[in-house]
C-alpha cells in the first residue's frame, strides 16, 4: 500500500483524543502514570472527580469477569486490587461503549466474551494477574471501533468487502487499507501509554506466534478470541470460521481437555455477563 495513504489513516486514527465520549480524566490519568512515584490515592482522586465514569468503572470491576463480584466499593479499592493498567483499560472500553454499539452490532458482546474467556484461560494456565489478560481481551478489537468512528467511509468499504469477497474482517481490512485493526491497536495502545504486555497482546492477537516479548498474553487473547467466536457470542464483523493457531495451545501447555474445561466455565459466565452494558 502506498505510504502516504497509511500516514493519512494513522493521522485520522490518532485524532482519537478528540472523540467526544472519551473522558477528560483519561488524559489526566495517562499523564499521571508517566510518573513512577504517583500514588494510587492521587489517581483515585482524579478518576473520582468524574462521577459518571467512576460509576461505570465500579460496575465493570464488580462484574464476574474480574473475580471480585460485588466486592469492590471504591476507585481506590479497585486500583489496589486490580492495578492502574486494568482500571485504565476499563476507562477506555466503557467510554467507547456507545460508539462501539453504534459502530458494529455485536462487537461489545464479542469483546466482553473475549475478556471473560481470557480471565478463565489465564487462571487455568496458572498466570499471575489474570485481570490484565481480561482487560487485553476487552480491548483486543478496539481498532475496529476507532476506524468506524474516524473513517466511516473506509469502514463501510471494509464491511462491503467482507460480504462481497467472503473474507474475514481482518482480511477485508488488509484488502481495503493494507493493514488491519491489529496494527491500529498498536498505535492506539502507544497513544494511551498502555503497558507493553497489553499493547503486544492487542497487536498480536491474530498472530500470537509472532509476539516478541509477551507471547503468553498474546496467546491467551488469541485463544479467547477463537473460543468466543466458536460460541457465537456477539459478532466480530464476519461469519467466517474461527481459526486457532496450534502454537498458542503449545505456549499455554493446554491439551484438548483444558479447552473443554475452559468452555464449560465460559458457558456459565457468558450468561452472567450478557447484559452488562454502560
Ligand atoms: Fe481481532
Ligand atoms: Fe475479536
Amino acid at each position: 500500500m502506498d505510504e502516504d495513504l497509511k500516514t493519512i489513516i494513522k493521522g485520522e486514527i490518532l485524532q482519537v483524543q478528540d472523540l467526544p465520549t472519551l473522558p477528560h480524566v483519561l488524559n489526566e490519568v495517562t499523564k499521571l502514570v508517566e510518573d513512577p512515584d504517583v500514588s494510587s490515592e492521587a489517581i483515585a482522586k482524579v478518576i473520582s472527580t468524574d462521577q459518571v465514569l467512576s460509576a461505570k468503572v465500579l460496575k465493570m470491576v464488580n462484574s464476574p469477569i474480574y473475580g471480585f463480584p460485588g466486592r469492590i466499593s471504591s476507585i481506590q479499592h479497585a486500583l489496589v486490587l486490580l492495578g492502574i493498567n486494568v482500571v485504565r483499560g476499563i476507562i477506555i472500553s466503557t467510554s467507547v461503549f456507545d460508539m462501539m454499539v453504534a459502530a458494529m452490532k455485536g462487537l461489545w458482546e464479542h469483546s466482553l466474551g473475549c475478556a471473560t474467556a481470557c480471565n478463565i484461560i489465564a487462571r487455568r494456565a496458572g498466570f499471575e494477574d489474570p485481570e490484565e489478560y481480561a482487560v487485553a481481551g476487552l480491548l483486543h478489537d478496539l481498532g475496529k471501533v476507532v476506524t468506524a468512528v474516524q473513517l466511516p467511509d473506509l469502514h463501510k468499504t471494509i464491511l462491503e468487502t467482507v460480504a462481497a469477497k467472503d473474507l474475514t474482517y481482518l482480511q477485508a481490512e488488509k484488502d481495503v487499507m493494507g493493514f488491519g485493526h491489529d496494527r491500529i491497536n498498536a498505535w492506539l495502545a502507544r497513544h494511551w501509554g498502555l503497558p507493553p504486555n497489553i499493547r503486544e497482546a492487542m497487536s498480536r492477537h491474530h498472530a500470537p506466534q509472532l509476539a516478541e516479548f509477551y507471547k503468553p498474553m498474546s496467546c491467551v487473547v488469541h485463544v479467547g478470541d477463537f473460543l468466543v467466536r466458536l460460541f457465537e457470542f456477539g459478532n466480530s464483523g464476519d461469519d467466517q470460521t474461527a481459526y486457532l493457531r496450534p502454537e498458542a495451545l503449545i505456549e499455554l501447555k493446554f491439551k484438548m481437555t483444558d479447552l473443554d474445561k475452559v468452555m464449560d466455565e465460559m458457558s456459565d459466565q457468558l450468561v452472567e455477563v450478557s447484559d452488562l452494558t454502560f
